[in-house]
């Protein structure tokens, strides 16, 4: 028996995202489904100034949790750093009473310039993107929500063919929508090694 359907946030973070190709082309498949808010952090708060209390109400009113970035500098850009920092209060995300986002569910999707073969121990960027996505999950488990394995996109750079690029883009809205859906959850997801989208098929997407 699926999951009763759930609402996903995406929060969206590309502080150039007028020239971005591949976010351009994973934003375009999401925006406007069904059950799906799409929150653009860099539109929101130019300025840096978060509205705390809004979006720990728009965190409320949802059930799962996309952070959506290029990778940059093995982490997330920085307007979204910003809003872990301020939004993730504790006695509201974690700690004493900090229950706020218990239950929720939680994914990363990211481009990589870099190519996926260069995120392994004997590879140019040395770690895996799980283990540099490591400080994510533990953000995720310490607030009591359940940890996906990501979405990635690497070779974001250089990659041109568009029928490339819009596979990538049909993929993330498989994904988007099993969450939605509550086609999705950890316990599907465990023989998954490095990225969710590796094989959508195993998955049943
Ligand atoms: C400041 C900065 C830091 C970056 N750091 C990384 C990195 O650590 N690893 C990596 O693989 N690519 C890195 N890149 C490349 C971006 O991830 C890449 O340009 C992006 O994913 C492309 O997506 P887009 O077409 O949506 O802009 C970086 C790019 C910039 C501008």
């Amino acid at each position: 028996m699926p999951d009763p359907a759930r609402r996903v946030l995406i929060l969206f973070a590309h502080p150039a995202f007028q020239r971005s190709r591949i976010n351009r082309a994973l934003v375009d498949s999401v925006r406007g489904l069904d059950g799906v808010t799409f929150h653009d952090l860099y539109e929101e708060y130019a300025s840096y100034r978060i509205n705390v209390r809004r979006e720990q109400a728009l965190l409320a009113e949802h059930d799962a949790v996309v952070w959506q970035h290029p990778f940059y500098w093995y982490s997330c850009p920085a307007l979204l750093k910003e809003w872990l920092d301020l939004v993730l209060e504790y006695g509201w995300a974690y700690g004493e009473k900090g229950t706020a986002l218990h239950g929720k569910r939680a994914l990363s999707a990211i481009t990589t310039g870099g190519r996926e073969a260069a995120y392994a121990r004997e590879g140019y960027n040395r770690f895996s993107i799980r283990e540099l996505l490591a400080p994510f999950e533990q953000t995720a488990s310490l607030c009591g929500m359940e940890w996906l394995p990501p979405f990635a996109v690497h070779g974001a750079v250089e990659m041109e063919d568009k029928a490339a690029i819009d596979a990538h883009a049909a993929d993330y809205r498989r994904v988007v929508e099993a969450l939605r859906d509550g086609r999705l959850d950890a316990r599907r997801t465990t023989r998954v090694q490095r990225r969710i989208n590796e094989d959508l098929a195993a998955l049943g997407m």
